[in-house]
C-alpha cells in the first residue's frame, strides 16, 4: 500500500464550480492544470470531457492523483515545476492548451502530515520542501541564514510586522540547541508573538508561511510559471489563477496588468507613441468564496481567483 493510499489524501478543490464556468469547457478542450494536488479540479474537468495535464513537483500528491484519475484516457500527468516548464524540452512535451489553472499553495494532505513539515498544529521536521527532490530544507535556513536574511523573509514574505523580534529570539535560540522541529519554531513564535486564541488564526503562521515560500521559491517561480504558462495557451485560451495571500495575488494582478495593453505614454503627450498592444483581456475583479463555501471549507476564506484570457 502506497503512503497516498494508507493515509488517505483528502483535498476539497476551492471555487470549483466557479472555475468550470470561469474556463468555458467545450468537448475535448485541453487544460493545463499546474497545480495537480489531489486531483479535485482535474475530476471535474475531465468528467465534463476535457484533456487534462496535471503538474505537480509532489510525488505524493502526483501518486494519488493519478491512482485517482488514471481511468481517464484524456489524463497525463507530469512531476515538473510549473515555473521550470520553460527549460528543456517542456514546452513541446506539454503541447498547446486551451487554458490553464493555477490552484497556488500547498494541499491539505501537505499541511496536515506532520512529517511534511508544513503543519503548525503536528509537531514534526522542519522540511516544508514540496519537492522532496530538492536540497534546501526549512531547516536548513533555520540554521544557515543569518539573522538579517531571516528577518527580510519574514518580514517580505510573511509581512510579519515583528519580524525582526522572532529573527533575533531564533538566532538566540539556535545558539543554544539546534532548531529542527515544526514544534521549536512554534514555541519560538509563540515565545515573541503571544500564544494563540481561540477562533484564532496562529501567531507564527506567517512565519510558517514566509519559511515555506524560502524553501519552495514560490514567488520566483509564480513568475516564471505565469510567463511560460500564458505562452503555452493558444489565442483565446483562458488563464485562471487561485491564490491564498496577497503577496501572490499581487504578482498576479501585476502580470495581468502589464498585458492589458495601457497607454505608457508620459501624461499629456498628444497622440499615443508608446505602441502598447494588449496580450490579454481579464476579468476586473478577483472572484472570491461565498459564505457557504467558507463555512464548509475555511482554506477558502482567503482565495481569490483572477481570470485572464489571452488575446
Ligand atoms: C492547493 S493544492 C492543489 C489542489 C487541487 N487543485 C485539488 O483540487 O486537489 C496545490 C498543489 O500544487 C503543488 N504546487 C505548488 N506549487 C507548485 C509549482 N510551482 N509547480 C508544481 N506544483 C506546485 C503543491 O505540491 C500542491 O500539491
Amino acid at each position: 500500500m502506497t503512503e497516498s493510499e494508507g493515509v488517505g489524501f483528502h483535498h476539497v478543490p476551492v471555487l470549483l464550480k466557479e472555475a468550470l464556468e470561469e474556463l468555458r469547457l467545450f468537448p475535448g478542450m485541453r487544460v493545463l492544470d499546474c497545480t495537480l494536488g489531489g486531483g479535485g479540479h482535474s475530476l471535474a474537468l475531465l468528467e465534463r470531457g476535457a484533456r487534462v495535464t496535471g503538474l505537480d513537483v509532489d510525488e505524493m500528491a502526483l501518486e494519488a492523483a493519478s491512482a485517482r484519475l488514471g481511468g481517464f484516457a484524456g489524463f497525463r500527468a507530469f512531476q515538473v515545476n510549473f515555473g521550470e516548464i520553460a527549460e528543456g524540452d517542456w514546452m513541446e512535451r506539454i503541447g498547446p492548451q486551451d487554458g490553464a489553472l493555477m490552484d497556488l499553495g500547498v494541499s491539505s494532505p501537505q499541511l496536515d502530515r506532520g512529517e511534511r513539515g508544513f503543519s503548525i498544529r503536528r509537531d514534526g521536521p522542519l522540511d516544508m520542501r514540496m519537492d522532496r527532490r530538492l536540497d534546501l530544507s526549512a531547516a536548513d535556513v533555520v540554521r544557515d541564514y543569518s539573522e538579517a536574511d531571516l528577518r527580510r523573509i519574514f518580514f517580505e514574505y510573511g509581512e510579519e510586522k515583528q519580524a525582526g523580534k522572532v529573527a533575533r529570539r531564533l538566532v538566540q535560540e539556535r545558539t543554544r540547541r539546534p532548531v529542527v522541529t515544526t514544534g521549536q519554531l512554534v514555541e519560538i513564535g509563540e515565545s515573541v508573538l503571544g500564544r494563540p486564541r481561540p477562533g484564532k488564526v496562529h501567531p507564527a503562521t506567517k512565519i510558517f508561511q514566509a519559511l515555506r515560500m524560502e524553501v519552495n521559491a514560490e514567488l520566483e517561480r509564480l513568475q516564471s510559471g505565469l510567463e511560460a504558462v500564458f505562452e503555452i495557451l493558444v489565442p483565446g485560451g483562458r488563464l485562471l489563477v487561485m491564490s491564498y495571500h496577497s503577496l501572490e495575488d499581487r504578482c498576479v494582478k501585476q502580470f495581468i496588468n502589464e498585458r492589458l495593453g495601457r497607454c505608457r505614454c508620459p501624461r499629456g503627450t498628444p497622440i499615443c507613441i508608446c505602441g502598447a498592444k494588449p496580450l490579454l483581456r481579464a476579468r476586473g475583479k478577483a472572484i472570491q468564496a461565498s459564505p457557504a463555501e467558507i463555512e464548509a471549507n475555511p482554506r477558502a476564506r482567503s482565495v481569490r481567483l483572477r481570470v485572464a484570457q489571452k488575446l
